[in-house]
């Protein structure tokens, strides 16, 4: 066991941390948009640019966007989380490191302050109205030609892959927010105390995500289903979408 290993909470899953305040699992490998977050972040850190990662846990992104050269401000609304990230962030890193706690959609950052953005597997705890008010928040956030990088659950992961169909059927339908799940509590494996929970789930995927930052007046340059790289992973547990400010 390495001294990092014992900052964080023992995980009965292979490849997942879980979370402090029941909003399910860090993952221990980066998928592929948050790899390429962390590159990107690394190189316009050395022109001095500071990135983003907001709903960052204990800071599987950060902590790599930094081994790359990143100015790193870290977010997320569950202040513990942020106590374990500052203590593992390495001494070399910790001039480009910040965290500050906060929630989405209600957090405010100054326009333009950042070069780039990372948000993965947190929206989907957001609903649509939710969503769309970040990524309009995001868009002023970042400087011109900064990139917003997100990724979320999809309807084929989670406890919830149990309404895949339902969500295939809405999507068919032309429901704008088809995952959506008002019954998260009854997902939860049998004798899960529900206390603490989120109220609803609401996974998304590509073709949403697209929308959404297009709405709220992204270019996008790339957007697709992502593999959650854990055990057993089909290749669509998650679902991505990297998209440029026009400069
Ligand atoms: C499933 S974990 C994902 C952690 C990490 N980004 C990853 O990809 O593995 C969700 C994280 O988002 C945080 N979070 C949940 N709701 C949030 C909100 N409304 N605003 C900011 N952070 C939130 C949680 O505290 C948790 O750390």
């Amino acid at each position: 066991m390495t001294a990092d290993d014992k900052l964080l909470p023992e995980s009965p899953v292979a490849g997942l941390i879980p979370t402090l305040n029941k909003t399910g699992w860090m993952t221990e490998a980066l998928d592929d948009y948050s790899r390429d977050f962390a590159e990107y972040a690394g190189k316009i850190g050395a022109d001095g640019d500071e990135s983003l990662d907001i709903g960052c846990a204990y800071g599987v992104a950060t902590l790599a966007a930094l081994a790359q050269g990143a100015r790193i401000c870290a977010c997320d609304i569950e202040p513990q989380h942020l106590a374990i990230l500052d203590q593992r962030v390495a001494p070399e890193d910790r001039s480009r490191y910040r965290s500050t706690t906060g929630t989405l959609p209600d957090v405010d950052f100054p326009p333009a302050s950042f070069g780039a953005i990372l948000a993965a597997r947190v929206l989907h705890f957001l609903d649509g109205p939710q969503i769309e008010t970040t990524a309009g928040k995001m868009f002023e956030w970042l400087r011109p030609g900064g990139r917003v990088y997100l990724v979320a659950d999809t309807p084929y992961t989670g406890p919830w892959y149990v309404h895949a169909e339902r969500y295939e059927q809405r999507k068919a339908d032309g429901d704008p927010w088809p995952g959506f799940c008002d019954d998260y509590a009854a997902l939860l494996p049998e004798n899960t105390d529900p206390e603490g929970h989120p109220d609803f789930i609401n996974p998304l995927d590509p073709d949403i995500l697209e929308r959404v930052c297009s709405a709220a007046g992204f270019n996008i340059i790339r957007a697709g289903f992502l593999s959650s790289s854990t055990p057993g992973a089909r290749g669509n547990e998650h679902a991505g979408v990297i998209a440029e400010k026009p400069a």
